[in-house]
């Protein structure tokens, strides 16, 4: 009874705050925000707010330090780690930042945009398009999640590759800390040595340390000489020196470089099977390429019968093919060729999501260390079950693979058994070329606990430091990275 009192002063207080329509109480309105994007983790709250401004989130922060309420921020719940969904307790505000959509700034002389947190990452895309200009973070998410969850888990994705992750992307940032505080570091500089740099310590930070309301992000000359292609490479290795030759001949024009291995695919065209496979059969190991100019006379037919940028890719492959390096490929002719290649890899998450039983990871290595890592990981998991399906793939080209391992086709009642061997080789293979166990994704309430036993018992102290400095009663989204 105490406690229903409790929650309806809570409810009654923030309805006062933000007005009936920005607090969402009935199973029905919050069941999508309390539940993470793969069905693994279910959290309770008082309410799901919908604050409209950087007033409202600081409003919400006050009261929840003043009545020790717990406050788990939100985008577009995309996350693969469970770091936007509370715990069962109820004790939560859950702040979806969706609402904060707005585009504050629009600067095309400094190549920058000033958006809040909820922006949708597609929209943040086609503003700049509308503008000749390119933003360049890329994600299979990009039409759910936003710009604030991008930032705070430090998204990665399919471009990092020529442009950084977010954070590399990120001019300046609006905070609000436990409290109230607002913290206003929005800026178009791109030089600022004037102290602590405290922008970087919240980007992802997974919502541990305060709500980033809005972001200057940079801009970018669109790339409108575009070529992509689909490769098999002999293997690991081949398709890394693939990747330094791509890099040398087109001058750093490498804009995505994803490997794809035969069991990526076969997982694929189970789920979706209108996906059009790209080659004629399917091969062990495959890269998908593509490279951008901004120079549009890369993209006019000449002389020689095409287009130069396509002649570039061309003479990658062509070399590639002599040494071989690559046993067959495929150039994209036009849009829908290379939206039909991008649908191979950009389905893949899904893909793993109907499969059902996966173990997931999302690990980087060194360039040098990606292939013999690869074949660590294939014999040790050969010698667990020689079924399970094998699908490390993604970012090779920033040394990040989702070494993403399924049930046999047909399904496995044992998968389940054998997943503490699985996950102990990964981590154990991780460590053996000093990998991270956390690329891109962040480690939210999945990784928690190996980032404890990893991480040396200074670095611990210090991001505990960090935490009780900046959330003294560990009101901000607990029990997620440290
Ligand atoms: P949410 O899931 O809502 O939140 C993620 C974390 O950030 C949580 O800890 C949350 O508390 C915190 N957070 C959210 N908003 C704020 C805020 N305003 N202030 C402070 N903290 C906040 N990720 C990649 O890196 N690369 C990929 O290639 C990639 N591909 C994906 C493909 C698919 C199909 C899917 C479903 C996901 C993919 N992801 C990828 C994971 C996910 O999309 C990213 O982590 C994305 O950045 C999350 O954004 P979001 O708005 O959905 O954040
Ligand atoms: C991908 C997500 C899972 O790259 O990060 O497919
Ligand atoms: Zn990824």
């Amino acid at each position: 009874m105490q406690m229903n009192d409790h929650k309806s002063h809570v409810i009654d207080d923030l309805i006062a705050m933000l007005g009936e329509k920005a607090v969402l109480r009935n199973i029905d309105d919050t069941e999508s925000y309390l539940s993470d994007w793969h069905g693994r983790f279910h959290g309770a709250a008082h309410a799901v707010v919908l604050p409209e401004s950087t007033s409202q989130v600081s409003a919400i922060m006050a009261y929840a330090a003043e009545r020790n309420i717990v406050v788990v921020p939100q985008g577009g719940n995309t996350g693969f780690m469970g770091g936007a969904t509370p715990d069962e307790s109820g004790d939560t505000i859950l702040l979806s930042l969706r609402r904060m959509n707005k585009v504050r700034d629009f600067d095309a002389k400094n190549m920058s945009m000033t958006v809040e947190a909820g922006c949708i990452l597609q929209n943040i895309q086609d503003i700049a398009e509308d503008s000749g200009l390119y933003f360049p973070l890329n994600l299979a998410a990009k039409g759910s999640c936003t710009i604030g969850g991008n930032l705070g888990t430090n998204a990665g994705g399919l471009n990092v590759v020529r442009y950084g992750t977010t954070r590399a992307l990120t001019l300046g940032l609006e905070v609000v800390l436990m409290g109230g505080e607002v913290l206003d570091m929005l800026s178009g500089l791109r030089k600022d040595n004037t102290g602590y740099n405290l922008k970087d310590l919240f980007i992802g930070s997974e919502g541990t340390l305060g709500v980033i309301t809005a972001a200057t992000m940079r801009l970018f000359p669109k790339p409108i000489a575009v070529s992509t292609a689909f490769a098999e490479v002999r293997d690991v290795d081949a398709a890394v020196e693939l990747l330094h030759r791509a890099q040398a001949a087109s001058g750093g024009m490498v804009e995505a470089f994803e490997l794809i291995p035969a069991d990526i695919m076969h997982v694929l065209f189970e789920a979706f099977p209108n996906i059009q496979h790209p080659l004629a059969t399917i091969g062990e190991m495959n890269v998908l390429i593509e490279i951008g100019s901004t120079n549009p006379a890369d993209n006019e037919v000449d002389g020689n019968g095409s287009a130069p940028i396509r002649r570039i890719m061309e003479t990658i492959l062509g070399s590639a093919f002599e040494d071989e390096l690559v046993i067959d490929a495929t150039i994209a002719s036009g849009d829908a060729q290379r939206d039909a290649l991008w649908d191979v890899r950009e389905s893949s998450p899904e893909s793993h999501k109907r499969a059902g039983k996966v173990v997931r990871s999302d690990v980087a290595l060194t360039q040098s260390s990606l292939a013999p890592f690869y074949a660590d990981m294939v014999a040790g998991i050969k010698e667990i079950d020689p079924n399970i399906r094998i699908c490390g793939y993604g970012h090779i080209g920033d040394g990040n693979l989702h070494f993403n391992l399924i049930q046999a086709a047909g399904g496995d009642p044992d998968f389940e058994a054998k997943t503490p061997k699985m996950l102990k080789l990964l981590y154990d293979t991780v460590t053996k070329y000093d990998g991270s166990i956390s690329a891109e994704h962040g480690i939210g309430q999945v990784k928690r606990e190996q980032l404890a036993q990893i991480k040396a018992p200074a670095i611990l102290h210090t991001m505990r430091a960090i935490k009780g400095a900046l959330d003294p009663k560990n009101l901000m989204n607990p029990g997620k990275v440290i």
